[in-house]
């Protein structure tokens, strides 16, 4: 499998799919399970400073071609999450992604996270329903560079940037992290969305607004990575939408170095790293590819 190993700045990963976000990764066990499934590394619940229940249910369903969530950050709080990176960490590489309100709670935040034994920190600075964390704090590009240096001046580890695609400024807010010394970017996160049931006259679920993932927003993604690639030169970490090799080699093939599996997880099951990784080396053998690292982004060639 050595073909599928990727580098994403300063980390290098045995295989290109990550754990985004939000899927499997609440505790040691189940970031475990996910590093033995074929992930070549997991990103953690985004985890803030103090125990968050999240959004009371309902804060999930599926929707045709996708699902909507508004958890609503549900998390233990930093200090008690150390117990569940100390069982990750000695599997294999975690990112620790962690969300907060200011640069000086994010530098904590992320502090800690390196002190757990996290490779990098994931600063989740797109989260579409949370007030005044996630997106809110992510779409000003001026902010964006303050929270991104302020964690640069804390941690050694890199420090990688989810964004949202909810925004006509992407590339501004890319430039931004880079500026800051930022080492990577993700995208993307969800779209901001609503459902509505008919029969009750009201939006399904509890927050209202929610975000939208899954198949439907991979070309979504696939855009946001290609304009991220004309706008930067920090690696960027697809997601949005992936299932399949295929879905995959869209991102790497816009210029993503390694990418992230969120929804699929939920449908698929956790075997769907595998069959992405056998499906990537078959196409590599078929095209004649050599590595991931060859295959990014010569769709813009
Ligand atoms: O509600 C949630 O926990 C979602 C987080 C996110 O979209 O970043």
């Amino acid at each position: 499998m050595s073909g599928l190993k990727v580098t994403v700045g300063k980390i290098s990963f045995d295989r290109p799919g990550i754990v985004a976000s939000g899927i499997m990764d609440e505790t040691g066990d189940t970031m475990v399970r996910m590093l033995r499934s074929g992930a070549g590394a997991v990103v953690s619940k985004s985890v803030g400073s103090n125990p968050n229940p999240g959004h009371r249910n309902p804060n999930f369903t599926e929707v045709p071609c996708g699902c909507i969530n508004a958890m609503g950050l549900p998390n233990p709080g930093i200090d008690a999450f150390a117990e569940e990176m100390e069982v990750a960490v000695k599997e294999g590489p975690i990112i620790g992604s962690v969300y907060g309100s200011s640069p000086g709670e994010f530098a904590e935040l992320a502090g800690k996270m390196e002190d757990y034994g996290a490779c990098a920190v994931e600063l989740n600075l797109s989260c579409p329903h949370a007030k005044g964390y996630g997106m809110e704090v992510g779409t000003d590009p001026k902010m964006v560079g303050t929270i991104v240096k302020a964690v640069k001046d804390a941690v050694k580890v890199p420090v990688w940037v989810k964004l949202t695609p909810n925004t006509h400024i992407l590339q501004d807010i890319g430039r931004s992290v880079e500026e800051a010394g930022g080492d990577a970017i993700v995208a993307i996160n969800t779209l901001k969305a609503m459902v509505i049931v008919p029969e009750f006259g009201k939006p399904l679920l509890s927050n209202k607004v929610c975000g939208l993932s899954g198949k439907c927003i991979k070309p979504i993604g696939v855009r946001a990575v290609w304009d991220l690639h004309n706008a930067v030169s920090i690696p960027i970490v697809g997601v949005g939408g992936i299932y399949d090799h295929r879905d995959a080699l869209e991102y790497i093939m816009a210029g993503a170095s390694a990418f992230q599996l969120g929804s699929a997880v939920l449908t698929e099951g956790v075997d769907v790293f595998e069959k992405i990784n056998r499906g990537l080396e078959a196409f590599m053998e078929e095209y004649g590819y050599g590595s991931i690292e060859e295959m990014r982004g010569v769709a813009h060639e």
